[in-house]
């Protein structure tokens, strides 16, 4: 069931939510994040307690003709529901990948109509989809079409302020058969710019029964608690919030926040969860934004040089004990800072 204007508030995150025959744990959702959300990630965010995690969107052509990258990223990190999202520009690609997607364990696809990034709608996929609403929706049914597990939609408001399409494309898309809808509150010409409208994502659930999830800035329990009292949503949705922090979406679900003392635990689990999924090499390039943004959240007073220590250290072993020392020592500075 989904929560329309009689909504009560403040609303239960830690509540199951159903996604066609798909039951998920609890309404805080891991969003996709290309370059970020990779299988270490999800299982560290899955383990802390998020309802559910997607994978970086999987380009439909690229999977069809089994590229490493796309098998790398449709992987499942070992617990289910496992939803695999798909980009693309063409009905047939799109058909062909859920197919294999979902023959490969997938319990959900979710449609990438959001994507704002030049290289994606240069193939006119992603929120370029939104332009064309017809085209759009043939791709939709071809999906649904071609598996029968439950097929989602993440999109953004519309092209531009002058082409907010999102209501009548979600209708559409629930006609069609589609499952549940995520709306990140922005227009594809805002890119991440200005401030998500939490607002403007009312007039979608207005236009469709089916779940609706919000996203778009949202941080803490309380920013959760407003996009979901102003937009109507069943769920939310958390990317950004929880780079150098993946236990976040579980924390917004209610589950407990790591100890100050856990941290360097879980961080040097996920260095190391990186190292074993792609290898020495390439991990370390993987690694470098992930141990950026722990060290600007937790260690934000680790002199450059130290940071830069860490950053070009070469061994698992040189990573691993500066990572130590940088963490521990940020814990120990707000510590003293709360105490003062
Ligand atoms: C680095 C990065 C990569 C992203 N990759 C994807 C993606 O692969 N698929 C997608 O639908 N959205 C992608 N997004 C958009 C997010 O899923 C989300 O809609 C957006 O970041 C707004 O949510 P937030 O304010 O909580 O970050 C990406 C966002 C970022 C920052």
């Amino acid at each position: 069931m989904c929560l329309k204007d009689n909504q009560l508030h403040p609303i239960n995150l830690a509540a199951p939510l159903q996604i066609g025959n798909v039951s998920v744990r609890n309404r805080v959702v891991l969003a996709p994040m290309s370059g970020v959300t990779d299988m270490p990630f999800r299982q560290l965010a899955w383990r802390h307690g998020a309802g559910l995690v997607v994978t970086e969107m999987v380009a439909s052509r690229e999977l069809v003709n089994n590229t490493a990258e796309s098998w790398s990223r449709l992987r499942a990190a070992g617990f289910r529901p496992h939803m695999v999202q798909l980009a693309g520009r063409e009905a047939h690609w799109m058909a062909l990948a859920a197919k294999i997607a979902a023959d490969s364990g997938a319990d959900i696809i979710d449609i990438n109509m959001g994507c704002p990034a030049k290289k994606v709608i240069g193939g006119y996929s992603g929120s370029a989809l939104m332009r064309d609403p017809d085209h759009a929706l043939s791709l939709i049914e071809a999906t649904v079409k071609a598996v029968d597990i439950p097929v989602t939609l993440k999109m953004r408001l519309g092209w531009d302020d002058n082409s907010i399409n999102a209501p009548e494309i979600a209708k559409r898309a629930e006609d069609a058969g589609v499952k549940l809808i995520t709306i990140h509150g922005r227009t594809r010409m805002q890119f991440y710019e200005g401030k998500a409208d939490w607002d403007a994502i009312r007039a979608v659930r207005n236009a469709i029964s089916v779940p609706l999830i919000a996203n778009g800035d949202v941080d803490t329990q309380a920013d959760a608690q407003e996009i979901l009292r102003r937009s109507g949503a069943d769920a939310v949705m958390i990317g950004r919030g929880c780079q150098g922090r993946p236990w976040h979406a579980g924390v917004l679900a209610g589950a407990a926040a790591p100890s100050p003392e856990k941290i360097p635990d879980i961080v040097v689990e996920h260095y190391e969860m990186m190292l074993d999924f792609y290898g020495e090499a390439m991990a370390i390039r993987h690694a470098r934004k992930h141990l950026g943004w722990y060290l600007e959240r937790f260690a934000p007073l680790l002199p450059v040089s130290q940071k830069a220590a860490i950053m070009t250290s070469h061994t698992r072993a040189e990573v691993v004990s500066r990572l130590r020392d940088a963490l521990a020592a940020g814990v120990e500075i707000s510590r003293s800072r709360e105490a003062a």
